[in-house]
């Protein structure tokens, strides 16, 4: 790691913004950064102006920490403002939604489609009892169905929470008790690389034993057989069949809930972040704005599932509340062929596109010949999401994807911030390949040591609120506190390791606590070790991060196992496709290694960081406060012999 990092900071190319970039671009200089610094609150306001409330605020920010309050006594509506603002606007017209399916089915709603197809939907979940305040789950595909479902939930005043529908049937249950969810809008199948994936059938495993679930709402997507004879069970199209086009918008306070979505901490048990209405509204539309240098014309593709919360920002609330045209698509990279994206960028004329750097590094190991095969001269700005990026995959994506002419926004920021934190505006900043440059105008982040002192290495924090940041975890405000707040009293811990270089740019390490990222999802090592321990062969388990060329990381899990079990390639297998039903295949361990013990200090601490040695193939650190070093000396040469 401190190879990589030094690597990093020897980067010395650096990308000026073109002068015809920055001709016509929002932001053409340092004035917004100035403004904001010299008054936060009035900045953030400015914004907020430009949405529509039907009651403006009286105090932009109540801040008692750890629990802040933005836009205090404003009302308004997510959902007017991503859909009616544009319709009454000009915009009527406008695609907003242009969609494609994976078998290559083709839709387009203007905003007026999309105000009709919400209103309907809404209505529809009022018919079905649902209430402001309600707890909704969405386990869905990839379809516009699932933008549709979550602006009518927002239109209502519900709650919606979305579950990437790569999860399990249990890990569907478990967030669904965790809200107490009163209805469950799913589909009956979605596509993924040619295969269906049985959305409705997880959904009937996942409800067994949940009684807060009132309807199970069922879009008919790939028109397989699903059972639907459960009392709960219900179409979407029969939800919606008589319902009006017109559903006045409930007035929202500034701080009623939006939206949860339930992300992996640092234990078994996944949280339940909570985001507001105008915070979040506010942070997207402002974020989306400059970062994106979002225009009118501009087609807009943010390839993320919007099961994660890239996908709520910047799929849905911010380029919506924007009045952008946005393309979704459902499926697969390579399906049916390793140029899907570069076809769909291609027909639709793509101009801003924004993905993750494991994809990135994907495309890189397939190669340039397929890019090469289209026309990708609609592009414009490039944008990277949920990983550090390597300069080597920056600079490869620049130069093949973007022609050498688009600047790459390298974008951070967290399920907890609710938008982006940290990121280059792309007519101003000069680019550095692999940093993501500075804190987002009316963002104060800082890199700390232990004693919370500025340093060059350290601990990424934010020093000041934010107006999209969560404002607690569901039922927990406890564990709030004390994951975010108790480090350093009235500044929020990102998680994140960074460095500072001499320009004060930010380069993001990766996560120094025990969430993991695998091909840009999010996941903890806790809940891997509970999916194993579940498991009657396991007596203990230590899931770790192995450095992964493509991936980022790859799960690497060291089992211990009950007397009278055998650590046999049969029981491997047992063991991942366990953790796949725990929790998803996004989670299966590459590796399963069998041990007799794991190495534990003297009180009893699994030493993770030597794990890690010994599955990335290094000399193991310091093992002086091993309880047993021979434990971790047979288990390297298991490892290296089962490598070989
Ligand atoms: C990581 C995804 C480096 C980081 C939006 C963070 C990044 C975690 C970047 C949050 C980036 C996200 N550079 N690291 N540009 N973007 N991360 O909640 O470790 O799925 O803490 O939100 O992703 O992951 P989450």
């Amino acid at each position: 790691m401190e190879k990589s990092i030094e690597a990093l900071l020897k980067e010395g190319r650096t990308f000026k913004p073109s002068a015809s970039f920055r001709k016509d671009a929002w932001v053409r200089d340092e004035k917004p950064y100035r403004d904001a610094a010299k008054n936060r609150l009035k900045y953030w306001e400015s914004w907020a102006k430009q949405l529509h409330w039907t009651q403006k605020w009286s105090k932009v920010l109540d801040w008692r920490p750890p629990f802040a309050k933005w836009f205090v006594g404003g009302k308004l509506n997510a959902s007017f403002n991503c859909v009616d603002r544009h319709v009454e606007g000009g915009r009527r017209n406008k695609a907003a939604l242009i969609w494609e399916g994976e078998p290559g089915d083709e839709r387009t709603l203007t905003y007026a489609d999309l105000q009709r197809a919400v209103c309907r939907f809404a209505n529809g979940l009022k018919a079905l009892g649902v209430q402001k305040g309600d707890r909704v789950t969405l386990y869905m595909p990839m379809i516009p169905e699932l933008a549709v479902a979550m602006l009518a939930c927002a239109r209502i005043g519900a709650i919606h929470s979305v579950v990437f529908g790569g999860f399990s049937a249990e890990a569907l249950r478990e967030r669904i008790n965790d809200s107490q969810s009163k209805i469950v809008v799913t589909a009956d199948g979605s596509y993924r690389r040619g295969q269906i994936v049985p959305l409705k059938k997880n959904t009937d495993e996942a409800l067994v034993g949940v009684s807060s679930v009132e309807k199970v709402v069922v879009f008919r997507r790939t028109g397989q057989a699903v059972d639907m004879g459960g009392p709960r069970d219900v179409w979407w199209d029969d939800v919606v069949k008589d319902q009006p086009c017109v559903c006045e918008p409930e007035p929202m306070d500034s701080e009623d809930m939006l939206y949860l979505l339930y992300t992996s901490g640092s234990t078994g048990k996944p949280k339940g972040v909570k985001h507001t209405t105008g915070g979040t509204l506010v942070g997207c539309f402002a974020t989306t704005k400059w970062i994106f240098d979002l225009k009118d014309e501009d087609v807009y593709w943010c390839t993320a599932d919007i099961g994660w919360v890239t996908g709520h920002s910047y799929i849905v609330y911010g380029p919506l509340a924007n009045g952008a045209t946005v393309l979704m698509y459902e499926g697969a990279p390579d399906w049916p062929d390793k140029d899907r994206f570069w076809t769909l960028i291609e027909k639709y004329r793509v101009s801003i596109f924004y993905t993750a750097p494991t994809a990135i590094r994907a495309f890189m190991k397939w190669g340039e010949a397929w890019p090469r095969k289209h026309d990708l001269s609609s592009l414009r700005l490039l944008g990277s999401v949920g990983e550090p990026i390597n300069p080597e995959a920056w600079t490869w994506y620049r130069q093949v994807i973007g022609g050498g002419r688009c600047p790459v926004v390298d974008t951070w920021w967290q399920t907890e911030t609710g938008h982006i934190m940290i990121s280059p505006l792309p007519g101003v900043t000069t680019l550095k390949p692999g940093s993501a440059t500075r804190p987002f105008p009316g963002i104060e982040a800082e890199v700390v040591d232990e004693q919370g002192k500025p340093a060059q290495s350290g601990y990424l924090v934010i020093k000041s609120p934010w107006p999209g940041m969560l404002r607690g975890i569901y039922g927990d405000d406890e564990r709030y506190e004390q994951v975010y707040w108790s480090k350093y009293p009235g500044w929020y811990l990102t998680g994140d390791g960074c460095k500072r270089d001499k320009n004060g740019y930010f380069w993001l390490l990766g996560r120094v606590d025990d969430v993991l990222k695998v091909s840009g999802h999010r996941l903890s090592t806790m809940e891997i070790e509970s999916a194993l321990v579940d498991h009657k062969a396991v007596a203990e388990a230590a899931v770790i991060g192995k450095h992964h060329e493509i991936k980022e990381n790859a799960v690497v899990a060291f089992v211990s196992l009950r007397h009278g079990y055998a650590g046999d390639d049969r029981l491997s297998k047992e063991l991942r496709e366990h953790v796949v039903k725990k929790i998803g295949s996004l989670a299966r361990p590459d590796d399963v290694i069998f041990t007799v013990e794991l190495p534990k200090t003297r009180s009893g601490k699994i030493m993770r960081r030597l794990l890690r040695d010994i599955a990335e193939g290094r000399t193991l650190g310091d093992t002086t406060t091993l309880a047993d070093a021979a434990v971790v000396r047979s288990l390297k040469e298991k490892y290296e012999g089962q490598e070989a």
